[in-house]
């Protein structure tokens, strides 16, 4: 559904990402890893189209998406790293004004019923009457999930989704991301957490600004050799971004990517 083709960013004078290749099946839920300044936001933008590749590109359903970005914007929910929503609202009032902005074709009954779905799927039930200038950083996070969610978006793009949540609802709203996309949608997000990650469909290592890993989960303890999933960071640093790129295009793991 989604493919990358070599893509390559630079920023500031500096390439950030260096030939990515991939690709994406619908229902899929797929995580982007690695280390701090690795290149994980900056792949994530230029997968959604919000700041695109300076070579390569994304091919969604054949078509590319940096030539059609405006045909495709109703198809791609982007939730940012550093998201801000209106502060001084309750929780399912600010759902109800973004229902409102965004579907306001919809019936009423519609939108409300989208907006409950949306407050249980995050597990925000219990918060919905509490001002999100109350809420915990993981909580306002997950009222930003939840405004991309009312459009029910093919493609939810997320940045550090779960950065700042405690284990218990790191995991529950990774099981959520799970459960969108068993109606087709595809839900790809980033994330330095090392948990969880039997949850995803693939997994995508970064480091350097290279892909080190492409491929499920139940494989990547192999390729890198651990038996703890956040031993793979320690691992990264014993060899080269490069060589790490090099590895990956000469392993099994590369039917994964084209
Ligand atoms: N606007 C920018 N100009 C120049 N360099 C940038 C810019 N944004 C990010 N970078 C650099 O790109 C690299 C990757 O950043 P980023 O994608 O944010 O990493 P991550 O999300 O994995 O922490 C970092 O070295 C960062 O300093
Ligand atoms: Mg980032």
């Amino acid at each position: 559904m989604l493919k990358a083709r070599k893509l390559v960013v630079e920023l500031g004078g500096n390439t950030i990402l260096h030939n990515i290749d991939f690709k994406i099946h619908e229902s899929e839920l797929i995580g982007i890893l690695g280390p701090s300044g690795s290149g994980k936001s900056t792949l994530l933008m230029a997968l959604n189209g919000f700041r695109p590749a300076k070579e390569g590109s994304v091919i969604i359903d054949g078509k590319d998406l940096y030539e059609h970005f405006e045909s495709f914007k109703s198809d791609i929910g982007f939730v940012p790293q550093d998201d801000i929503v209106p502060s001084a609202l309750k929780v399912e009032r600010v759902l109800q004004y973004a229902a409102e902005l965004r579907l306001g074709d919809l019936p009423p009954e519609t939108r409300s019923a989208r907006v409950a779905g949306v407050i249980r799927l995050l597990g925000l039930s219990d918060r919905k009457d509490v001002r999100v200038s109350s809420l915990s950083g993981g909580q306002r996070k997950r009222v930003s999930v939840g405004v991309e969610l009312l459009s029910r978006p093919r493609m939810l793009f997320a940045d550090e989704p779960t950065s700042g949540l405690d284990p218990a609802l790191e995991r529950s709203l990774t099981e959520a991301f799970k459960r969108l996309t068993e109606d087709g949608n595809s839900v790809i997000v980033t994330t330095h957490i090392m948990s969880s990650l039997s949850l995803y469909d693939r997994l995508a290592v970064v480091v350097g600004g290279r892909l080190a890993y492409f491929g499920p989960p139940d494989e990547i303890k192999d390729y890198f050799k651990v038996s703890d999933f956040t031993d793979i960071y320690t691992r990264l640093d014993e060899m080269a971004p490069d060589k790490w790129h090099t590895r990956l295009q000469g392993s099994p793991q590369a039917q994964y990517l084209a």
